[in-house]
């Protein structure tokens, strides 16, 4: 199947310039699998994405964390998808669950960025996520292909896409989803894609899990046959996303 493990790290809205040097320092330094194993991408605000592209390892690399839904022009505080090609910025990450839910980024909106980034060359890491309430009705299965179905009505190629997963009651929480509530959710998803893209696209697209991963417990969910990486967020920003990258060594022994 040969789906490469992808450790993402989301800094959301955090740093100065002095964090941002010190994060990159501990990056730098730090000792990961290699390539051929996982795949690293760490995503810095807008404003330090020049910075961190210059000073970081060459085998990590960085991501946006959004970018306009199309062409740019009169646009006042977009980013257009364009611009990050100009900046060879080679990923962005697209609904997020804090714009989704606090921007009110409809599905449809999502979709239509994922879409025009992919068509300007970018690789997107498309979020999706239910919060709490449609978990506790049942409906997670349901609210994640509705996500996923939005997306898939607009794109044709999903070789630069990741899915990320990323319960919204688990994001920022300290509550991690159990590595069966991630591996339920990771299956439902690929079934999804078999029965409506492609057996293909289902055996070859990441689907990676996101919210309050730590040191302490990427290890079990990367064990999880359908969990292939992270997108990180809090714990990005600390020396233990070392720890977490190491934990894709799970699969190459499995
Ligand atoms: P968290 O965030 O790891 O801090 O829960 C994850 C995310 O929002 O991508």
């Amino acid at each position: 199947m040969g789906r490469k493990f992808f450790v993402g790290g989301n800094w959301k809205c955090n740093g100065t310039t002095e964090e941002v040097n010190k994060i990159v320092s501990t990056l730098n330094a730090g000792e990961v699998p290699s390539q051929d194993v996982v795949e690293v991408v760490v995503s810095p605000p807008f404003v330090f994405l020049p910075l961190v592209k210059t000073s970081l390892r060459p085998d990590f690399h960085v991501a946006a964390q959004n970018c306009w839904v199309k062409k740019g022009g009169a646009f006042t505080g977009e980013v257009s998808a364009e611009m990050l090609v100009n900046l060879s910025i080679p990923w962005v990450i697209i609904g997020h669950s804090e714009r989704r839910l606090i921007l009110k980024e409809s599905n449809e909106f999502v979709a239509d960025k994922v879409a025009y980034a992919l068509a300007q060359g970018l690789k997107v890491i498309a979020c999706i996520g239910e919060t709490l309430e449609q978990r506790e009705a049942g409906s997670t299965v349901a609210v994640v292909a509705e996500q996923t179905k939005a997306i898939a009505a607009k794109i044709s190629n999903w070789t630069d896409v990741v899915l990320a997963y990323e319960p919204v009651w688990a994001i920022g929480t300290g509550k991690v989803a159990t590595p069966a509530q991630a591996q339920e959710v990771h299956f439902e998803l690929r079934k999804w894609l078999q029965a409506n893209v492609s057996p293909e696209v289902a055996a070859s697209t990441r689907i990676i899990y996101g919210g309050s991963v730590t040191a302490a417990n990427c290890k079990e969910l990367a064990a999880q046959p359908d969990v292939d990486g992270f997108l990180v967020g809090g714990a990005s920003l600390k020396p233990e996303f070392i720890d977490i990258i190491k934990s894709a060594e799970v699969k190459k022994n499995a």
